[in-house]
């Protein structure tokens, strides 16, 4: 079977560095929030370009946590894209706001922003752009059109290391979410997710809410949950984010082996912008046709692709539980949801994986 995404390989890459890391947890005695997760912290902020990072357990609550900080009540508005992992929208309607949707580009996939400036109204709290795939919006542009003092909250869960004219995304905004779901470009063994801002006060209370709002055994200041980043994920991250460029690097390099290998006519890859660095978490592209047999093809030949996304976020039950039909027409997004499609695509895949692919689809395709 050729899978969507293999893990395997990557950790026999990485194998003796990060059994030593395991274990070195398990002999410390100490599995929460201890040493591994302050260097952690600290070495992501040096790699995005932030001062302060918050680790937490999962991508969600990284970006349920700093919109939190923005103030938002219920009924206020958050603007972003319909075309996403649900755990966006979770996060919006989890701090009561409602998400107001920007249609797509259809080629880069990511939220069109010139549809932005009609979206904001007095109600307007934050804006979450979402670094789609590894290919990263242009958050410059978003700071230009709202102004300095609009919240935006990137969501980066897809795309560590992948930059906007040199700049890291996760470095523009207020705040950025990061999530270490293991099959993210930086992926621990389990859960994991990391807040990143150049503001300490937001951090310093961020670092508070993650555990109950409590600063010591007894005291507790303020509210809060139990967000924690475990010391074995840091321990994991911490090897893996060393080796990160490389496995980025080479995912940039089979980007553009499948571009060249596969039928041009037939399937049409994410655009990428002038200035913009994709990471390619990723390989979508859409195809001309037939998509659905086209999977079931694959699938017949042991190869597995996948749609991300089949819907968009407005059609999706929990959507329509929350607000009702009758969500404002999204057709680019209609229509990426109908014709894309995710090729098996991991940095450890041998080009010859690769090349069966292209050949299916060719034979699909007849060409
Ligand atoms: C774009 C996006 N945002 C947020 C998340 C949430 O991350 P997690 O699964 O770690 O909660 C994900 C991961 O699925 C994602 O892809």
């Amino acid at each position: 079977m050729i899978w969507r995404c293999d893990l395997v390989p990557q950790y026999e890459a990485y194998k003796p560095e990060i059994d030593a890391a395991i274990q070195q947890v398990l002999m410390s005695g100490r599995y929460v929030l201890a040493e591994n997760v302050a260097a952690f912290e600290q070495e992501f902020s040096d790699y995005v370009g932030v001062k302060h990072s918050v680790g937490v357990n999962s991508g969600t609550d990284a970006l349920m946590m700093p919109l939190w900080m923005c103030g938002i009540e219920r009924g206020d508005e958050v603007i972003t894209t319909p075309f996403t992992a649900i755990p966006t929208f979770s996060a919006i309607r989890h701090i009561g706001a409602k998400p107001i949707f920007l249609d797509l580009e259809p080629d880069t996939f990511l939220m069109n922003l010139d549809q932005l400036k009609s979206k904001i109204t007095e109600r307007t709290k934050a804006i979450v752009p979402v670094h789609l795939f590894g290919n990263a919006v242009d958050v410059e542009q978003i700071r230009d059109i709202v102004g300095k003092d609009m919240f935006i909250v990137e969501d980066c869960a897809q795309s560590h290391g992948a930059k906007v004219r040199g700049k890291m995304t996760g470095s523009m905004g207020n705040f950025a979410a990061f999530s270490f779901y293991p099959t993210k470009n930086l992926g621990a063994y389990g859960d994991g997710g990391l807040v990143a801002t150049n503001d300490k006060d937001a951090a310093d209370l961020m670092k508070k809410r993650r555990m109950y709002g409590m600063i010591s055994k007894d005291e507790f200041v303020t509210d809060g949950i139990n967000t924690r980043l475990d010391e074995l994920q840091a321990a994991i991250l911490r090897v893996k984010l060393r080796h990160l460029d490389a496995m980025n690097k080479r995912r940039q390099e089979l980007a553009a082996i499948y571009a060249d290998l596969l039928p041009k006519e037939h399937i049409k890859p994410q655009a990428v912008r002038e200035g913009m660095e994709s990471v390619w978490h990723v390989y979508s592209a859409t195809v001309s046709g037939r998509r659905d047999e086209l999977l079931q093809f694959l699938e017949s030949r042991n190869i597995q692709a996948n749609v991300y996304y089949p819907m968009p976020t407005t059609k999706q039950k929990g959507y329509i539980a929350a607000f009702g039909e009758g969500a404002p027409a999204l057709p680019v997004t209609e229509h990426l949801s109908k014709h894309i499609i995710a090729l098996p695509f991991y940095p450890e895949m041998d080009v010859k994986i690769m090349e069966t692919v292209a050949k299916a689809i060719r034979e699909f395709y007849g060409v």
